[in-house]
């Protein structure tokens, strides 16, 4: 019995820390890497994406990109796509987060001399080509740290649509002591009534 236990135990464990592409990565989505995402979406991802749906003190209705869709289609073949709910359009979880972390780490030149991207030729299921090019240098020694933070970054801005689910958690929890609550006191008024008479 406990040797099946144990095997079960592993077989979660190994599930949950190796996805069908390998170790999956546990992103440090922390304020502070949040704050240092922010600054790199405003240095590298700004140019050519938009956030429509992000909010902070200066900017009310969204973050345009520096410039216009069709520039960028012109000049890179596509259009580079609102950033908004990228991270959690793309996986539950952290696993929106972590395609937007691969793409940014997986770039790869092939031997014809193509950049190609790895995660994005999963996600496509194409040869990895891709619109693109390498936000962040292959070379950068921030590279990881910077790709980390981006996309904690992005899952914070997708965030809001997470925040009412977890207010509907509250809200059941609240729901099932306001029940017990009633309960117990429904219980003590009529031990009160049953005595008086
Ligand atoms: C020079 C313009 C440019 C810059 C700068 C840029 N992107 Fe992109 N991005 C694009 C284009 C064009 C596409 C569409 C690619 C395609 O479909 O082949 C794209 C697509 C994407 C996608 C969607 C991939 C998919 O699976 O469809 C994500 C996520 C993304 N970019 C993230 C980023 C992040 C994060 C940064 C900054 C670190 C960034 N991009 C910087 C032009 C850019």
């Amino acid at each position: 019995m406990r040797s099946i236990l144990a095997i079960f135990l592993l077989y979660v464990l190994s599930g949950s820390a190796f996805g069908a592409e390998g170790p999956r990565i546990k992103l440090d989505t922390g304020k502070e890497a949040v704050e240092r995402g922010r600054a790199v979406f405003m240095a590298s991802c700004k140019m050519c994406h938009a956030l429509r749906y992000y909010e902070d003190e200066e900017h009310k209705n969204g973050l345009p990109a520096d410039m216009d869709v069709q520039s960028i289609k012109s000049s890179l073949g596509k259009e580079a796509p609102d950033l908004s709910l990228m991270a959690i359009s793309k996986g539950k979880g952290q696993d929106g987060a972590r395609y937007v972390y691969r793409l940014l780490t997986t770039y790869y030149t092939d031997p014809a001399g193509e950049i190609r991207n790895r995660a994005f030729a999963e996600e496509t299921q194409g040869d990895g080509t891709i619109a693109m090019p390498p936000p962040i240098l292959m070379d950068d020694p921030m590279l990881i740290q910077k790709s980390n933070d981006t996309a904690a970054f992005l899952l914070d801005v997708a965030e809001p649509a997470k925040e009412r689910k977890s207010v509907g958690a509250k809200v059941m929890v609240y729901m099932a002591i306001l029940t017990g609550l009633l309960y117990i006191i429904n219980r003590l008024t009529w031990k009160d009534v049953k005595k008086a008479r």
